[in-house]
Protein backbone atom coordinates (compact mmCIF):
# COMPACT_ATOMS: atom_id res chain seq x y z
CA UNK A 1 0.00 0.00 0.00
CA UNK A 2 1.45 3.27 -0.49
CA UNK A 3 -0.08 7.13 0.94
CA UNK A 4 -2.06 7.90 -1.99
CA UNK A 5 -4.27 4.92 -1.35
CA UNK A 6 -5.03 5.25 2.26
CA UNK A 7 -8.28 7.71 2.88
CA UNK A 8 -7.10 9.55 6.06
CA UNK A 9 -10.68 11.14 7.01
CA UNK A 10 -11.71 7.28 6.97
CA UNK A 11 -9.04 6.34 9.22
CA UNK A 12 -9.25 9.35 11.49
CA UNK A 13 -12.64 8.39 12.22
CA UNK A 14 -12.22 4.84 12.94
CA UNK A 15 -8.61 5.93 15.12
CA UNK A 16 -11.10 8.74 17.09
CA UNK A 17 -13.27 5.51 18.12
CA UNK A 18 -10.73 3.21 19.43
CA UNK A 19 -9.41 6.25 21.42
CA UNK A 20 -12.59 6.07 23.11
CA UNK A 21 -13.74 10.05 21.81
CA UNK A 22 -17.36 9.98 21.99
CA UNK A 23 -18.96 12.74 20.14
CA UNK A 24 -19.84 15.59 23.39
CA UNK A 25 -22.57 17.24 23.24
CA UNK A 26 -22.97 20.99 23.75
CA UNK A 27 -24.64 20.20 27.35
CA UNK A 28 -20.74 18.96 27.96
CA UNK A 29 -19.20 21.94 27.38
CA UNK A 30 -21.73 24.30 29.42
CA UNK A 31 -20.63 23.32 32.47
CA UNK A 32 -17.09 23.81 31.62
CA UNK A 33 -17.54 27.45 30.71
CA UNK A 34 -17.09 29.03 33.76
CA UNK A 35 -14.17 27.20 34.85
CA UNK A 36 -12.40 27.22 31.08
CA UNK A 37 -12.46 31.22 31.45
CA UNK A 38 -10.12 31.33 34.27
CA UNK A 39 -7.91 28.62 33.34
CA UNK A 40 -7.61 28.21 29.33
CA UNK A 41 -8.65 31.71 28.48
CA UNK A 42 -6.17 34.29 30.18
CA UNK A 43 -4.81 36.49 27.48
CA UNK A 44 -1.05 36.23 29.14
CA UNK A 45 -1.71 31.92 28.83
CA UNK A 46 2.10 30.80 26.86
CA UNK A 47 -0.66 28.88 24.27
CA UNK A 48 -1.73 31.90 23.70
CA UNK A 49 0.36 34.01 23.17
CA UNK A 50 1.91 31.65 20.92
CA UNK A 51 -0.93 31.27 19.04
CA UNK A 52 -1.38 35.42 18.49
CA UNK A 53 2.45 35.67 17.57
CA UNK A 54 1.82 32.43 14.89
CA UNK A 55 -0.69 34.59 13.02
CA UNK A 56 0.53 36.71 10.11
CA UNK A 57 -2.07 39.77 10.49
CA UNK A 58 -0.87 41.23 6.93
CA UNK A 59 -4.20 42.82 5.15
CA UNK A 60 -6.72 41.35 7.75
CA UNK A 61 -9.08 42.92 9.25
CA UNK A 62 -11.65 40.39 10.09
CA UNK A 63 -11.22 37.17 12.56
CA UNK A 64 -13.16 33.71 12.87
CA UNK A 65 -13.15 31.88 15.67
CA UNK A 66 -14.44 28.69 15.32
CA UNK A 67 -15.22 26.79 18.53
CA UNK A 68 -14.56 30.11 20.48
CA UNK A 69 -15.04 28.98 24.28
CA UNK A 70 -15.10 31.59 26.55
CA UNK A 71 -13.45 33.70 23.60
CA UNK A 72 -9.23 32.46 24.30
CA UNK A 73 -8.07 33.79 20.96
CA UNK A 74 -11.09 36.26 19.32
CA UNK A 75 -11.23 38.31 22.95
CA UNK A 76 -7.53 37.68 22.96
CA UNK A 77 -7.16 39.30 19.41
CA UNK A 78 -10.02 41.77 19.20
CA UNK A 79 -7.99 44.90 19.61
CA UNK A 80 -6.02 44.38 16.24
CA UNK A 81 -9.29 43.80 13.83
CA UNK A 82 -11.86 46.07 12.96
CA UNK A 83 -14.47 42.73 13.85
CA UNK A 84 -14.03 39.25 15.15
CA UNK A 85 -16.41 36.65 15.15
CA UNK A 86 -16.65 34.05 18.01
CA UNK A 87 -18.83 31.11 16.91
CA UNK A 88 -19.61 27.68 19.13
CA UNK A 89 -22.63 25.33 20.04
CA UNK A 90 -22.26 26.17 23.56
CA UNK A 91 -24.72 28.51 24.85
CA UNK A 92 -22.98 29.02 28.27
CA UNK A 93 -19.18 29.15 26.65
CA UNK A 94 -20.83 31.73 24.50
CA UNK A 95 -22.58 33.64 27.66
CA UNK A 96 -19.23 33.47 29.05
CA UNK A 97 -17.36 34.64 26.42
CA UNK A 98 -20.29 37.88 26.35
CA UNK A 99 -19.37 38.68 29.44
CA UNK A 100 -15.78 38.71 29.45
CA UNK A 101 -15.74 41.04 25.99
CA UNK A 102 -18.12 43.74 28.11
CA UNK A 103 -15.57 43.19 31.05
CA UNK A 104 -12.21 43.99 28.78
CA UNK A 105 -14.62 46.87 27.03
CA UNK A 106 -14.19 45.44 23.05
CA UNK A 107 -17.01 46.24 20.87
CA UNK A 108 -16.34 44.34 18.33
CA UNK A 109 -16.85 40.93 19.05
CA UNK A 110 -20.02 39.09 17.34
CA UNK A 111 -21.14 36.02 18.63
CA UNK A 112 -23.28 33.38 16.99
CA UNK A 113 -24.41 29.83 18.54
CA UNK A 114 -23.59 27.24 15.28
CA UNK A 115 -21.98 23.82 15.44
CA UNK A 116 -19.20 22.29 13.12
CA UNK A 117 -21.88 20.57 11.44
CA UNK A 118 -24.89 22.93 11.14
CA UNK A 119 -25.07 24.98 7.95
CA UNK A 120 -22.66 28.13 7.80
CA UNK A 121 -24.44 30.34 5.59
CA UNK A 122 -25.02 33.41 7.48
CA UNK A 123 -21.44 32.82 9.15
CA UNK A 124 -19.85 35.94 7.72
CA UNK A 125 -16.53 34.97 5.21
CA UNK A 126 -13.72 36.94 7.15
CA UNK A 127 -9.99 37.20 6.83
CA UNK A 128 -8.90 35.13 9.07
CA UNK A 129 -10.14 32.06 10.15
CA UNK A 130 -9.04 30.46 13.41
CA UNK A 131 -10.20 27.04 15.11
CA UNK A 132 -7.76 26.73 18.48
CA UNK A 133 -8.11 23.70 20.67
CA UNK A 134 -11.45 22.78 19.00
CA UNK A 135 -11.00 20.51 16.17
CA UNK A 136 -11.41 17.25 17.71
CA UNK A 137 -14.48 16.86 15.42
CA UNK A 138 -16.49 13.79 13.79
CA UNK A 139 -15.68 14.84 10.33
CA UNK A 140 -12.40 16.42 9.81
CA UNK A 141 -12.44 16.80 6.34
CA UNK A 142 -15.74 18.81 6.47
CA UNK A 143 -14.41 20.80 8.89
CA UNK A 144 -10.84 22.13 7.17
CA UNK A 145 -12.92 22.15 4.14
CA UNK A 146 -15.38 25.00 5.85
CA UNK A 147 -12.77 26.52 7.54
CA UNK A 148 -10.83 27.08 4.59
CA UNK A 149 -14.08 28.24 2.33
CA UNK A 150 -15.38 30.97 5.02
CA UNK A 151 -11.15 32.26 5.02
CA UNK A 152 -9.99 35.20 1.99
CA UNK A 153 -6.57 34.99 3.29
CA UNK A 154 -5.24 32.69 6.00
CA UNK A 155 -6.44 29.40 8.28
CA UNK A 156 -4.93 28.86 11.38
CA UNK A 157 -5.87 25.31 13.48
CA UNK A 158 -4.17 23.73 16.76
CA UNK A 159 -4.47 19.57 17.01
CA UNK A 160 -3.43 17.74 19.54
CA UNK A 161 0.43 16.25 18.89
CA UNK A 162 0.14 12.93 20.48
CA UNK A 163 -1.18 12.89 23.96
CA UNK A 164 -4.39 11.07 25.83
CA UNK A 165 -6.31 13.67 27.54
CA UNK A 166 -5.70 11.87 30.34
CA UNK A 167 -2.35 10.60 31.80
CA UNK A 168 -1.57 7.35 30.29
CA UNK A 169 -0.66 6.11 33.91
CA UNK A 170 -3.94 6.74 34.63
CA UNK A 171 -5.20 5.07 31.80
CA UNK A 172 -3.12 1.75 32.54
CA UNK A 173 -3.55 1.78 36.38
CA UNK A 174 -7.94 1.33 35.40
CA UNK A 175 -7.39 -1.08 33.27
CA UNK A 176 -7.62 0.17 29.86
CA UNK A 177 -5.55 0.36 26.76
CA UNK A 178 -3.53 3.38 26.19
CA UNK A 179 -4.57 4.85 22.83
CA UNK A 180 -2.79 8.02 21.92
CA UNK A 181 -4.62 10.89 19.28
CA UNK A 182 -1.99 12.34 17.26
CA UNK A 183 -4.67 14.21 15.16
CA UNK A 184 -2.41 16.78 14.02
CA UNK A 185 -1.27 14.19 11.45
CA UNK A 186 -4.66 13.76 10.55
CA UNK A 187 -5.00 17.41 9.99
CA UNK A 188 -2.04 17.67 7.60
CA UNK A 189 -2.70 14.64 5.37
CA UNK A 190 -6.42 14.95 5.26
CA UNK A 191 -5.50 18.56 4.13
CA UNK A 192 -2.85 17.30 1.75
CA UNK A 193 -5.68 15.01 -0.20
CA UNK A 194 -7.91 17.77 -0.10
CA UNK A 195 -4.98 19.95 -2.85
CA UNK A 196 -4.33 22.07 0.29
CA UNK A 197 -0.47 21.87 1.89
CA UNK A 198 -0.30 23.15 5.14
CA UNK A 199 2.43 24.28 7.21
CA UNK A 200 3.16 22.75 10.60
CA UNK A 201 4.66 24.46 14.04
CA UNK A 202 4.31 23.40 17.74
CA UNK A 203 3.19 24.96 21.12
CA UNK A 204 3.54 23.74 24.32
CA UNK A 205 1.18 24.17 26.98
CA UNK A 206 -0.42 22.67 30.48
CA UNK A 207 -3.49 21.06 30.45
CA UNK A 208 -5.96 23.83 30.80
CA UNK A 209 -8.78 21.43 31.86
CA UNK A 210 -7.88 18.90 34.18
CA UNK A 211 -8.30 19.21 37.95
CA UNK A 212 -7.09 17.11 40.72
CA UNK A 213 -7.33 19.19 43.95
CA UNK A 214 -9.39 16.59 45.60
CA UNK A 215 -10.48 13.26 44.78
CA UNK A 216 -13.86 14.39 43.39
CA UNK A 217 -12.75 16.55 41.10
CA UNK A 218 -9.97 14.39 39.75
CA UNK A 219 -12.69 11.58 38.82
CA UNK A 220 -14.95 13.96 37.37
CA UNK A 221 -12.07 15.43 34.62
CA UNK A 222 -10.57 11.80 34.23
CA UNK A 223 -14.16 10.52 33.93
CA UNK A 224 -15.27 13.44 31.55
CA UNK A 225 -12.13 12.89 29.50
CA UNK A 226 -12.80 8.99 28.88
CA UNK A 227 -16.94 8.92 28.51
CA UNK A 228 -17.09 7.27 31.69
CA UNK A 229 -16.08 4.76 34.35
CA UNK A 230 -17.05 1.13 35.58
CA UNK A 231 -17.78 0.47 39.21
CA UNK A 232 -14.31 -1.39 39.06
CA UNK A 233 -12.44 1.69 37.21
CA UNK A 234 -13.50 3.83 39.34
CA UNK A 235 -12.07 1.81 42.43
CA UNK A 236 -8.77 1.57 41.20
CA UNK A 237 -8.73 5.14 40.12
CA UNK A 238 -9.41 5.85 43.62
CA UNK A 239 -6.63 3.62 44.69
CA UNK A 240 -4.21 5.15 42.61
CA UNK A 241 -5.18 8.94 43.34
CA UNK A 242 -4.31 7.78 47.21
CA UNK A 243 -0.98 5.93 46.63
CA UNK A 244 0.07 8.94 44.00
CA UNK A 245 -1.31 11.90 45.06
CA UNK A 246 1.28 14.82 46.36
CA UNK A 247 -0.28 17.59 48.06
CA UNK A 248 0.29 20.78 45.65
CA UNK A 249 1.75 18.82 42.59
CA UNK A 250 -0.59 18.16 39.86
CA UNK A 251 -1.43 14.77 38.87
CA UNK A 252 -3.22 15.08 35.66
CA UNK A 253 -0.85 15.19 32.73
CA UNK A 254 0.89 18.44 32.94
CA UNK A 255 2.17 18.92 29.77
CA UNK A 256 0.13 19.26 26.47
CA UNK A 257 1.83 19.80 23.07
CA UNK A 258 -0.77 21.33 20.35
CA UNK A 259 0.39 21.45 16.58
CA UNK A 260 -0.32 24.66 15.05
CA UNK A 261 -1.30 23.45 11.26
CA UNK A 262 -2.02 26.62 9.37
CA UNK A 263 -2.01 27.10 5.35
CA UNK A 264 -3.05 30.07 2.95
CA UNK A 265 -6.23 30.07 2.16
CA UNK A 266 -6.97 27.82 -1.28
CA UNK A 267 -9.48 28.05 -4.22
CA UNK A 268 -10.85 24.70 -4.14
CA UNK A 269 -14.05 24.98 -6.36
C1 LIG B 1 -11.26 22.84 24.39
S1 LIG B 1 -12.47 24.08 24.06
C2 LIG B 1 -11.46 25.30 23.23
C3 LIG B 1 -11.98 26.69 23.43
C4 LIG B 1 -11.09 27.78 22.86
N1 LIG B 1 -11.09 27.76 21.41
C5 LIG B 1 -9.70 27.67 23.42
O1 LIG B 1 -8.74 27.43 22.68
O2 LIG B 1 -9.56 27.84 24.65
C6 LIG B 1 -13.40 23.38 22.72
C7 LIG B 1 -14.56 24.27 22.29
O3 LIG B 1 -15.12 23.72 21.10
C8 LIG B 1 -16.53 23.76 21.22
N2 LIG B 1 -17.06 22.66 20.39
C9 LIG B 1 -16.87 21.33 20.57
N3 LIG B 1 -17.52 20.64 19.63
C10 LIG B 1 -18.16 21.55 18.85
C11 LIG B 1 -19.02 21.45 17.72
N4 LIG B 1 -19.33 20.26 17.20
N5 LIG B 1 -19.48 22.60 17.17
C12 LIG B 1 -19.16 23.81 17.70
N6 LIG B 1 -18.36 23.97 18.78
C13 LIG B 1 -17.86 22.85 19.34
C14 LIG B 1 -16.81 23.56 22.69
O4 LIG B 1 -18.09 24.06 23.05
C15 LIG B 1 -15.67 24.35 23.32
O5 LIG B 1 -16.03 25.68 23.52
Amino acid sequence: MIIEDVDFAAMYQAHLKKANRSHKTSDHWDKRAEEMAVSCANPNDPYIRDFLAMMDLTGADTLLDMGCGPGSICLAAADRFEQVYGVDYSAQMLTVCRRRAVQLGLGNVNLLQRAWEDDWQDIPVCDIAVASRSTLVGDLHAAMYKLNQHARLRVYTTHTVSPTFIDPRIIRAIGREVVTLPNYLYAVTVLEQMGIHPKVDYITSLNCQGRDNSYEDFEHSVSWSLGGLSEAETMALRQFYDSHKQPGKPLLAGDRSWAMVYWDKVDLD
